[in-house]
Order: C-alpha cells, then structure tokens, then sequence
C-alpha cells in the first residue's frame, strides 16, 4: 500500500430526491458527508452499495412514492443483502418509525435536521432512526462545501422550518421551527460556491425571506444580506425561494431597485384569490394586500417576473372563491405559476375538515392552469427580440448548441459552439417553445 491510498474502500451511493429544492440542497450535503466516508455517487441504482432516498411530504403523492420506490428496491436487496438502504427528508421525519415497520428492507431513517449524524448511522456508531429536532445545528457538523458536481448555479440554504403554519402545510412539523443561518457562514460558504467556479447562487429557506441576523451594525434583515452577497467578488446573480407576501420587507423590495445581481424574478405564493379561503388557511394576508404589495414591487423592479403557488378545492372552496383566485390571477399576470389540488395531511388543523368534491377540485384545477398556461406562453413571448444574458449551465443536446437560464429564469438553447459551461452571455431571443426559450448569442 502507498502512503497516498485511501484508508476505506470506495463505495457507491445513490440518492433520489423528491420535493423542493432544499431537498437538492441536503441531497448535496448528505453527499460531501458520506464523500467523507469513502462513498462516491453514482447515478446507477443497481451498482449502488448504498441507496438513500431523500423525500418530500407536501402531498399525499409525494409521500406515497416513497413507498412504491421501497417495494421496487425489494429485489435489489434481495440480491444484495449488504445494500444500505436510508430514508431522508420530511417523509422519515413525519413517519419516522413506522417506514420501518412497513418497509423491513429500511436501514436507516434520518431527519432534515438530523442528516449530520447520517456518516455515524452509517458506522452503527448512531442509532437507526434519528428524527429529533436538535438543539445543535447541523451545519456546525457537516464537512466545508466540496464540489460534487461541477455547475455554474448553485443553492444555497439560508433559513430553515417554519412558524407560519398555514392550515394545509406539513412543513412547520417536518422542518421544525424557524431558524435562520449566521451571516458570516452565509458569506462563507458563499465565497466557497464562488471559489468553485459558481456564478449564481439561489438564497433557499421555506420562508426564506424571513431570514434576519445580527451582522455588522446590528440586526440584518434579508434584503440587508442579499447587499452583502452582493459584494462577494465573481458572484454574478442572486436568487432566492421561496417567499411569505407578509415578509416582503421594504429593505428586501429596495433590494430588488437597487442591485443589478439580483435577478428579476420572485416566487410569492398565494395560494388562493379568496379572502375567505386565504383566512380558513391561515394565510393572515387578503388578496388585496397581496395585489398591493405586487404594486409596490413592481414600482420597484417593473420588469420583475413574478410566479406564484396555487391550491385549488380547499375546505369550503365554492365557485366564488375560485373565480376570486381566476381574477387575481388576470390581475397579476405571472410568469409561470404551480398549481395543486388540495391534498389533506395528517396532523394540519385543516386535515378533517369537509372536502370539495374530487370532479369539482378536478375541474377549478383545469380551469386554473389553462389561465396559468395563457399567462406562461404570453410571458416568454414578451421575451421575443429582447437581448438577455444567459448563465451556460449545460451543452444541449445537438452538437455545439448550449442550455442556460435567462435572468428570468427561463431556460434558453443557444448555437454557441465555442461557449463553456459557466459562460454568462448577452443572448437575443429569438423564438419561444412551450417550455423554453431560443437565443441568438449577441
Ligand atoms: N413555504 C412556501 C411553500 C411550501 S410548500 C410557501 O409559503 O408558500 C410548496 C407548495 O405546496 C405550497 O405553496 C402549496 O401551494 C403546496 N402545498 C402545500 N401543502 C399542500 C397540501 N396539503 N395540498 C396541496 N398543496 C399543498
Ligand atoms: Fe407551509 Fe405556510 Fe410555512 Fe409555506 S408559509 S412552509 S405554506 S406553513
Ligand atoms: Fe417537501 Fe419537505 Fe420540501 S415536505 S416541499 S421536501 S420541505
């Protein structure tokens, strides 16, 4: 053996990550972290010798998919009885125990905030199932930021859980109270993004604009710390997901005037159009509020692209209240927009109340996302012979053609045949698709 040869023998680790992206943010972490025990991933599940499944609780769906993945992982297990088999995220902190008891083949449960300790469940070194809200902060416990994947845009989580509890939303009982992150470990790992070569950073918290902290001169609020992030050297655009319209400070709406890096792009879930509804959900703002606060924004940013969350066939929901989401949505006009049918979760306060009927919620569904989908297509079409810079994420799939975000977010295909990955160019659009954009470099 030569001195140099690692101590462990390297193993293969896949992940699979469901829901939102600060899943994709802890799937990278839980990443470094066994990157640390000699694991490598690999996009491979049947050369895996480790399986970790990283999942989302949002909506029934989500959460039952788990358990379909489970039951086609049997055989592999089966074959391979040494394969590890873990269950991460809101799903093994809801859940926790009882994966276990449904799905025998489940080595290892861990929590959001718990994944640190994964490398010593691992060992055997932890218990099997580690779903407790800790008082030490996992990030204190995770290796410093390593380049798993090599990418222009990266995320960066600033603020997690939740102390909003909306009626219908798991979230504040999966990720556990709010909390925001320190400014100096923000810029830190920030700096470290930058140093490997990012050039985009998406700021990610549940209520990630409710993020504050002391920093210098006092307490900073989150439009105070998009300045700071600002400054770092080769850090070229700012974004951040996903916002509570009740936290849309004035220094955060300033924020998007003032400094060029920041993106013109916000995702502000509404969720309804219907004071009624917004209040049954706990939502503590009415539509006209929310159309307000639109106006000011826009005053601040008028180009500003704005995205939205909607569900539909919540408790109580009569076709009033679905024509009062339909005339906000006419109002605002936005970008692109998610839209759900109602899915009720064990242990929301609105979990046993009444449902709309499933045809009705099918329908306001329908009806809603053919509004939606109007307002996508006239929006990217809004984009035609504008000049845009696009950050290269990617090459395309044909020969000397590049794949990157525009500064709204869109994705745009580009004939660059001398362009990097990384590049950030001037593109003229030419041509929107349904999903994407096409550009001309400038
Ligand atoms: N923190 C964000 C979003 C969290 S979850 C916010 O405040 O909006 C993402 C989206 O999932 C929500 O915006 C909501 O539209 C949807 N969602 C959450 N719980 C749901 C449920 N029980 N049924 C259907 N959709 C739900
Ligand atoms: Fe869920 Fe509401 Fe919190 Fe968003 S603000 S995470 S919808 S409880
Ligand atoms: Fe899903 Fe948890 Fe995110 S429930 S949406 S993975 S915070």
């Amino acid at each position: 053996m030569t001195q140099n040869a690692p101590s462990k023998a390297v193993k293969k680790l896949f992940i699979k990550t469901y829901g939102c992206q600060m899943n994709v943010y802890d799937s990278q972490r839980m990443a470094e972290a066994m990157g640390a025990e000699g694991y490598v991933l690999t996009e491979d599940q049947a050369d895996a010798d480790m399986v970790l499944l990283n999942t989302c609780h949002i909506r029934e769906k989500a959460a039952e998919k788990l358990y379909s993945d489970l039951g086609r992982l049997k055989p592999l297990k089966a074959e391979k009885p040494d394969l590890k088999i873990g269950v991460a995220g809101c799903v093994a902190q809801a859940e926790g125990e009882e994966i276990v008891r449904r799905m025998p083949l489940v080595d290892l449960v861990v929590g959001p905030q718990t994944y640190h300790r994964l490398p010593a469940m691992v060992r055997g070194e932890a218990p099997r199932i580690v779903t407790d809200f800790p008082e030490e902060d996992k990030f204190d416990h995770l290796p410093e930021r390593r380049a798993t994947r090599r990418a222009p845009a990266a995320f960066l989580t600033v603020q997690e859980g939740c102390d909003k509890f909306c009626a219908f939303c798991v979230v504040p009982y999966t990720r556990g109270a709010e909390v925001s992150r320190p400014v100096d470990r923000i810029l830190r790992e920030a700096r470290d993004l930058v140093d490997r070569g990012v050039r985009e950073i998406t700021l990610l918290g549940q209520n990630v604009n409710g993020w504050h902290g002391a920093g210098e001169g006092g307490e900073w609020g989150f439009g105070r710390l998009i300045r700071a992030l600002a400054e770092v050297p080769g850090l070229d655009r700012i974004r951040y997901t996903t916002s509570h319209p009740n936290d849309m400070a004035d220094d955060l709406i300033e924020a998007h005037r003032d400094i060029p890096a920041l993106m013109p792009y916000l995702h502000l879930p509404v969720q309804s159009g219907s004071d009624r509804i917004l209040k049954a959900m706990n939502r503590k703002h009415t539509a006209d509020q929310y159309l307000r606060l639109i106006d000011r924004i826009r005053d601040a940013r008028p180009d500003i692209l704005l995205t939205s969350d909607f569900i539909v066939g919540f408790p109580g929901e009569t076709d009033q209240d679905h024509a009062d989401t339909l005339r906000l949505v006419e109002q605002v006009g936005f970008g692109t927009a998610f839209s759900f049918k109602y899915s009720p979760r064990p242990g929301t306060p609105a979990y046993d109340r009444p449902e709309v009927e499933g045809n009705v919620s099918d329908a306001r569904l329908q009806e809603l996302q053919a509004l939606l989908t109007r307002q996508q297509k006239a929006a990217q079409q809004s984009m035609v012979g504008r000049t845009l810079g696009v950050l290269f994420e990617k090459p395309g799939r044909i020969q000397g053609q590049m794949v990157g975000k525009s500064d709204y977010l869109h994705s745009v295909f580009v004939e660059a045949p001398d362009a990097q990955v990384g590049d950030l160019v001037q593109v003229r659009i030419v041509e929107s698709a349904p999903n994407s954009l096409r550009g001309e470099l400038a």
